[in-house]
């Protein structure tokens, strides 16, 4: 079986890791904050002292990290897994990342003749924890093909996208939609309790229509509840949301609802709620705070 170098341990990462270990892979595993993988640690997997030290010690890289400026740093920073990797290794990135950068990755990799696929994914906690992610994937079909057992594991349904930056390029449009309905149901539902509708009527009804995302309906336990734990943190959706803009801009795209969204978010993460999930942007409609 092969051995899997993963890095990046935080909400995602962790379970991914946590799935293709009880599957049976072997794991070297690097994560910033070390203590976020003693669990895996326990169970037999190894620890690597550096993004290098992992790439030089198994057949495959796995990266699950949060902006494409920490992917770059970890990639091919001093200790870069780049420097350790072997003459035609894989590199599967997973993390939520923008078109262009997947290509400047894929022709980083090239340069040292490693093999780069983008594999983000769709699903969140929970799916990760369950082995029910949507992978969408970029690159060439042979990388694919070694990777899929990898896909099956961890996620229920991989879709070939086409080439590099074409996986990236569709989890950013999901995402794109996510915030967007996440700002939308959240400001409906507070003009609804505004014009003294019952909350419970608004949920039942809205979320009975066709108008609303599915999607709110998973979420809704939160707004009820009015409690955040992060699934989804509020920063990373900003962030997904700033990476869709720029390549808006890239393709001479006018995304002015896509803006708009964003700043939203972005005012959130302003007034402290980055580390929330990202549907607390209700409370912060509701309350500003
Ligand atoms: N959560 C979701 O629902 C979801 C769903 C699909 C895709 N994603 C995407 O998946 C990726 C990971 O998301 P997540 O929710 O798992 O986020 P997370 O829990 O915040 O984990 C982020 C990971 O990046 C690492 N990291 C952050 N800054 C770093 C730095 N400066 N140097 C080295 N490592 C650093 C973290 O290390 P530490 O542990 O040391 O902080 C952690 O391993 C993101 O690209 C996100 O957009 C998330």
């Amino acid at each position: 079986m092969k051995k899997i170098g993963f890095i990046g341990l935080g909400i995602m990462g962790s379970r991914m890791a946590a799935n293709l270990q009880k599957t049976g892979y072997k794991l070297i595993i690097y994560n910033r904050t070390k203590a976020k993988g003693s669990f895996l640690l326990e169970k037999g997997a190894i620890l690597g002292n550096s993004p290098k030290e992992v790439a030089q010690n198994c057949d495959i890289v796995i990266t699950m990290l949060s902006t494409p400026e920490v992917v770059k740093e970890i990639a091919t920073g001093k200790s870069g897994l780049l420097h350790g990797m072997k003459k035609d290794q894989l590199w599967i990135n997973s993390s939520t990342v923008n078109p262009s950068f997947a290509k400047e990755m894929h022709q980083k990799s090239m340069e040292y003749q490693i093999r780069y696929i983008d594999a983000p994914v769709a699903g969140t906690k929970g799916p990760a924890e369950s082995g029910e992610l949507l992978f969408l994937t970029g690159g060439n079909h042979k990388d694919l093909e070694e990777a899929s057992p990898l896909f099956d594991i961890m996620g229920k349904k991989t879709i070939h996208l086409g080439e590099i930056g074409k996986g990236a390029a569709m989890k950013m449009l999901i995402n794109q939609l996510l915030g967007q309905s996440m700002v939308a149901f959240a400001e409906a539902l507070t003009m609804g309790e505004a014009m003294g509708i019952q909350k419970e009527k608004l949920f039942n009804i809205l979320l009975s229509s066709p108008v609303v995302a599915p999607v709110m309906s998973i979420i809704r336990p939160k707004l009820e509840n009015d409690t955040y734990e992060a699934h989804f943190p509020l920063k990373w959706i900003q962030k997904d949301l700033h990476l869709s803009s720029i390549s808006a801009y890239e393709n001479g795209v006018a995304t002015p609802n896509l803006n708009v969204t964003k700043e939203i978010f972005a005012q959130a993460k302003q007034h402290g709620l980055g580390d929330l999930d990202f549907s607390a942007i209700y409370k912060f409609l509701k309350h500003k705070k």
